[in-house]
Protein backbone atom coordinates (compact mmCIF):
# COMPACT_ATOMS: atom_id res chain seq x y z
CA UNK A 1 0.00 0.00 0.00
CA UNK A 2 1.45 3.18 -1.08
CA UNK A 3 0.96 6.56 0.38
CA UNK A 4 2.61 10.12 -0.08
CA UNK A 5 3.11 12.28 3.18
CA UNK A 6 2.56 15.97 2.98
CA UNK A 7 4.66 18.26 5.74
CA UNK A 8 5.47 22.26 5.80
CA UNK A 9 7.83 21.94 8.86
CA UNK A 10 9.46 20.01 11.52
CA UNK A 11 7.97 16.44 10.16
CA UNK A 12 8.27 14.76 13.69
CA UNK A 13 4.65 12.93 12.48
CA UNK A 14 6.58 12.38 8.64
CA UNK A 15 9.42 10.72 11.05
CA UNK A 16 6.96 8.94 13.47
CA UNK A 17 4.81 7.58 9.46
CA UNK A 18 8.37 6.67 8.13
CA UNK A 19 9.83 4.51 11.70
CA UNK A 20 6.28 2.23 11.40
CA UNK A 21 6.32 1.37 7.72
CA UNK A 22 7.57 -2.47 8.57
CA UNK A 23 5.20 -2.66 11.30
CA UNK A 24 2.33 -1.51 9.61
CA UNK A 25 3.31 -2.96 6.45
CA UNK A 26 2.35 0.61 4.58
CA UNK A 27 5.07 2.28 2.57
CA UNK A 28 6.13 5.85 1.90
CA UNK A 29 6.57 6.23 -1.68
CA UNK A 30 6.87 9.86 -1.92
CA UNK A 31 6.55 13.29 -0.05
CA UNK A 32 5.70 16.96 -0.78
CA UNK A 33 6.38 19.90 0.91
CA UNK A 34 5.29 23.33 0.58
CA UNK A 35 8.54 25.05 1.98
CA UNK A 36 11.92 24.35 0.30
CA UNK A 37 13.28 25.24 4.02
CA UNK A 38 11.22 22.46 6.19
CA UNK A 39 12.96 20.83 8.72
CA UNK A 40 11.19 17.14 7.90
CA UNK A 41 13.59 17.49 4.34
CA UNK A 42 15.99 15.69 6.82
CA UNK A 43 14.18 12.49 7.62
CA UNK A 44 13.10 12.78 3.72
CA UNK A 45 17.00 12.25 2.97
CA UNK A 46 17.87 10.00 6.21
CA UNK A 47 15.05 7.11 4.66
CA UNK A 48 15.71 7.90 1.26
CA UNK A 49 12.73 9.03 -0.02
CA UNK A 50 11.97 11.21 -2.55
CA UNK A 51 10.02 14.22 -1.69
CA UNK A 52 8.73 17.37 -4.36
CA UNK A 53 9.00 20.69 -3.18
CA UNK A 54 6.88 23.72 -4.96
CA UNK A 55 7.61 26.94 -3.12
CA UNK A 56 4.03 28.32 -2.78
CA UNK A 57 5.37 31.50 -2.84
CA UNK A 58 6.24 31.37 -6.62
CA UNK A 59 2.30 31.21 -6.90
CA UNK A 60 -0.25 33.83 -6.95
CA UNK A 61 -2.85 31.33 -8.23
CA UNK A 62 -3.76 28.13 -5.83
CA UNK A 63 -5.83 26.45 -8.69
CA UNK A 64 -2.95 26.99 -10.49
CA UNK A 65 -0.12 25.58 -7.81
CA UNK A 66 -3.02 22.35 -6.92
CA UNK A 67 -2.94 21.46 -10.31
CA UNK A 68 0.70 21.02 -9.91
CA UNK A 69 0.30 18.87 -6.65
CA UNK A 70 -2.82 16.94 -9.07
CA UNK A 71 -0.51 15.91 -11.52
CA UNK A 72 2.15 14.99 -9.13
CA UNK A 73 -0.34 12.61 -7.28
CA UNK A 74 -1.59 10.83 -10.70
CA UNK A 75 2.07 10.07 -11.44
CA UNK A 76 2.32 7.95 -8.54
CA UNK A 77 -1.12 6.79 -7.85
CA UNK A 78 -1.23 6.68 -3.89
CA UNK A 79 -3.94 4.84 -2.20
CA UNK A 80 -4.00 7.41 1.16
CA UNK A 81 -2.23 11.16 1.13
CA UNK A 82 -1.67 11.87 4.20
CA UNK A 83 -1.14 15.29 5.74
CA UNK A 84 0.95 15.41 8.54
CA UNK A 85 1.36 19.24 9.54
CA UNK A 86 0.81 20.27 5.52
CA UNK A 87 -0.31 24.06 6.17
CA UNK A 88 -1.54 24.80 3.22
CA UNK A 89 -5.40 25.07 2.53
CA UNK A 90 -6.18 22.70 -0.75
CA UNK A 91 -8.85 24.27 -3.20
CA UNK A 92 -11.85 21.93 -3.53
CA UNK A 93 -10.97 20.48 -7.26
CA UNK A 94 -7.94 18.88 -5.92
CA UNK A 95 -9.76 17.72 -3.23
CA UNK A 96 -12.55 16.39 -5.28
CA UNK A 97 -10.34 14.82 -7.40
CA UNK A 98 -8.62 12.64 -4.53
CA UNK A 99 -12.25 12.79 -2.32
CA UNK A 100 -11.50 9.90 0.62
CA UNK A 101 -8.34 9.72 0.08
CA UNK A 102 -6.80 12.22 1.95
CA UNK A 103 -6.52 12.79 5.51
CA UNK A 104 -4.98 14.97 8.28
CA UNK A 105 -4.34 15.62 11.63
CA UNK A 106 -5.38 18.52 13.74
CA UNK A 107 -3.99 19.25 17.27
CA UNK A 108 -7.17 20.01 18.72
CA UNK A 109 -10.74 18.13 19.50
CA UNK A 110 -12.59 18.51 16.93
CA UNK A 111 -15.09 20.26 16.28
CA UNK A 112 -13.25 22.38 18.82
CA UNK A 113 -10.76 25.06 17.50
CA UNK A 114 -10.36 24.28 14.03
CA UNK A 115 -7.37 26.72 12.11
CA UNK A 116 -4.54 27.90 14.26
CA UNK A 117 -3.11 28.56 17.60
CA UNK A 118 -5.17 25.29 18.86
CA UNK A 119 -2.82 24.84 22.22
CA UNK A 120 -3.20 28.81 23.21
CA UNK A 121 -6.76 28.24 22.54
CA UNK A 122 -7.37 25.47 24.76
CA UNK A 123 -5.12 27.20 27.74
CA UNK A 124 -7.13 30.15 27.59
CA UNK A 125 -10.79 28.46 27.32
CA UNK A 126 -9.40 27.29 30.84
CA UNK A 127 -10.23 23.66 28.99
CA UNK A 128 -9.74 20.06 31.29
CA UNK A 129 -8.45 18.24 28.01
CA UNK A 130 -6.71 18.65 24.73
CA UNK A 131 -5.64 16.37 22.26
CA UNK A 132 -5.73 15.59 18.30
CA UNK A 133 -8.06 14.08 15.82
CA UNK A 134 -7.11 12.62 12.35
CA UNK A 135 -10.22 13.12 10.12
CA UNK A 136 -10.89 12.89 5.86
CA UNK A 137 -10.41 16.46 4.20
CA UNK A 138 -13.41 17.74 2.54
CA UNK A 139 -13.17 21.45 0.92
CA UNK A 140 -14.56 23.10 4.30
CA UNK A 141 -11.61 23.49 6.68
CA UNK A 142 -11.02 20.97 10.03
CA UNK A 143 -14.32 19.69 9.31
CA UNK A 144 -14.12 16.44 7.11
CA UNK A 145 -15.47 13.17 9.05
CA UNK A 146 -13.55 12.30 12.28
CA UNK A 147 -11.95 8.48 11.71
CA UNK A 148 -10.17 9.49 15.34
CA UNK A 149 -9.64 11.15 18.21
CA UNK A 150 -7.32 10.75 21.46
CA UNK A 151 -7.27 13.50 24.88
CA UNK A 152 -5.52 14.00 27.70
CA UNK A 153 -6.24 15.66 30.44
CA UNK A 154 -4.50 19.46 30.44
CA UNK A 155 -2.41 19.83 33.94
CA UNK A 156 -2.38 23.23 36.00
CA UNK A 157 1.51 23.59 34.98
CA UNK A 158 0.91 22.76 30.93
CA UNK A 159 2.46 25.46 29.15
CA UNK A 160 1.98 26.06 25.29
CA UNK A 161 5.52 24.53 24.67
CA UNK A 162 4.45 21.61 26.58
CA UNK A 163 1.20 21.10 24.77
CA UNK A 164 2.71 21.00 21.89
CA UNK A 165 5.03 18.18 23.02
CA UNK A 166 1.79 16.09 24.58
CA UNK A 167 -0.34 16.46 21.24
CA UNK A 168 3.03 15.47 19.13
CA UNK A 169 3.54 11.99 21.21
CA UNK A 170 -0.04 11.23 20.99
CA UNK A 171 0.13 11.66 17.21
CA UNK A 172 3.23 9.89 17.08
CA UNK A 173 1.39 6.59 18.35
CA UNK A 174 -2.06 7.02 16.66
CA UNK A 175 -1.28 8.63 13.11
CA UNK A 176 1.00 5.53 11.49
CA UNK A 177 -2.09 3.11 13.85
CA UNK A 178 -4.91 4.49 12.04
CA UNK A 179 -2.49 4.51 8.50
CA UNK A 180 -2.38 0.83 9.09
CA UNK A 181 -6.03 0.58 10.03
CA UNK A 182 -7.34 2.21 6.76
CA UNK A 183 -5.55 0.71 3.77
CA UNK A 184 -6.03 -2.65 5.39
C1 LIG B 1 1.14 18.55 14.31
O1 LIG B 1 0.90 18.74 15.68
C2 LIG B 1 -0.15 18.58 13.51
O2 LIG B 1 -1.26 18.14 14.25
C3 LIG B 1 -0.28 20.03 13.19
O3 LIG B 1 1.00 20.49 12.94
C4 LIG B 1 1.93 19.73 13.72
C5 LIG B 1 3.03 19.27 12.78
O4 LIG B 1 4.13 18.80 13.50
N1 LIG B 1 -1.15 20.23 12.08
C6 LIG B 1 -1.89 21.31 11.90
O5 LIG B 1 -1.89 22.25 12.65
C7 LIG B 1 -2.75 21.27 10.65
N2 LIG B 1 -3.75 22.28 10.72
P1 LIG B 1 5.30 18.02 12.77
O6 LIG B 1 5.71 18.84 11.56
O7 LIG B 1 6.40 17.96 13.78
O8 LIG B 1 4.76 16.67 12.40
Amino acid sequence: MKIVVFFSGTGTNLKSILDHQNKYGYEVCACFTNNPKAEGLIFCQEYGVNCKIIDHKDFDDREEYDGLINSFLENLNPDLIVLAGYMRIMSKPLIDNWEGQIINIHPSLLPKYPGLCTHQRALKAKDNVHGSTIHYVTSELDAGPIIRQESFNIEPSDTKESLIDKVKNLEHKIYPETISSLIK
